[in-house]
């Protein structure tokens, strides 16, 4: 894992932005990036709503010193499209392939001496899936390790562990999404260790500057169903695998009937959290 390969698209120019891509360990977690799935386009959709939901892509503080010689990273990138997007939206950003790069890289291993202080910017979103308790702090360290004195670090994670089927209509019923999310909360406890965490952990490992900003999913009322239907095509990847006892004929259709309350009055919402971080500069 992280090191099975390089893949370049085009040279790099050095008068423009550079942006570096890491595909994350190629294993059975692995996302392909021109991949045409159904969850690659999950994660596509999901990325055109967390930018309405959370109203940026990059933070305004972390876009404010991006310059023309910036590089910047998005770790654990799934099929690419952060990178792809802040392409279109960077100063001097007309020769897209020539500016994007792609490796493979383990956030959990120490960076290479090619990769340690060499990045403006480092943007993570949606690692929780693959990291457990004790991986957040190596995470971070190694995030550190790679970014310039002065350089940012975005993390976005979502509270999944703290997800609820809500009634926009108080006499619609929910009997569907409350039986299975009363199954799935015991199990995914973890899945809010980050948003209970993160921001003691980057401020103990030495970032200077941090903040977290929390927005809800239902920020955006014309948006409720969309996140509902973006969860329940998350789970249709991890819920067979939950202790529930169902067949997996039965996972299928109690997903299918979620999908069917989510067609009415009822809507999941959780949490999204995005940390900023900066790396001190030397004294
Ligand atoms: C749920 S996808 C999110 C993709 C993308 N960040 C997005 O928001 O659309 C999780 C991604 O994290 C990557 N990943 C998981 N563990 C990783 C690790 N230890 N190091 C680097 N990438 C990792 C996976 O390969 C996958 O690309």
């Amino acid at each position: 894992m992280g090191d099975v390969g390089t893949v370049s698209v085009g040279d790099l120019n050095d008068s423009v932005p550079q942006e570096q891509v890491d595909l994350g360990p190629v294993g059975k977690d692995v996302y392909m990036l021109t991949g045409t799935g159904v969850e690659s386009n999950r994660l596509n959709q999901q990325h055109q709503l967390l930018k309405k939901t959370v109203g940026y892509l990059l933070h305004p503080e972390v876009q404010e010193h991006i310059t023309t010689s910036s590089s910047i990273a998005d770790i654990g990138t799934g099929t690419g499209i952060v990178v792809l997007d802040l392409e279109k939206s960077l100063p001097s950003s007309t020769q897209l392939h020539g500016n994007v790069s792609l490796r493979v890289y383990d956030a959990k291993q120490p960076p290479c001496k090619e990769l340690r202080n060499k990045y403006d910017v480092i943007h993570l979103r949606y690692l929780n899936s693959g990291m457990g308790e004790e991986d957040w702090e190596v995470v971070t360290q190694n995030i550190f390790t790679m970014l310039k004195p002065g350089g940012y670090i975005q993390w976005l994670e979502s509270d999944f562990g703290g997800a609820r089927g809500l009634r926009a209509n108080p006499f619609t019923t929910a009997h569907v999404h409350e039986e299975i999310h009363r199954i799935m909360r015991p199990q995914l406890k973890h899945w809010s260790f980050a948003p209970r965490e993160l921001e003691d952990i980057l401020l103990n490992q030495g970032f200077q500057d941090v903040r977290q900003e929390v927005l809800s999913t239902d920020r955006i009322p014309e948006l409720r169903r969309a996140w509902s239907l973006i969860e329940i095509g998350a789970m249709e990847g991890f819920f067979p695998g939950l202790r529930h006892g169902f067949s997996e004929g039965e996972c299928r259709e109690k997903l299918n009937a979620m999908k069917e309350e989510a067609q009415g009055d009822v809507y999941v919402r959780w949490n999204i959290h995005v940390w900023i971080g900066r790396k001190p500069l030397p004294n």
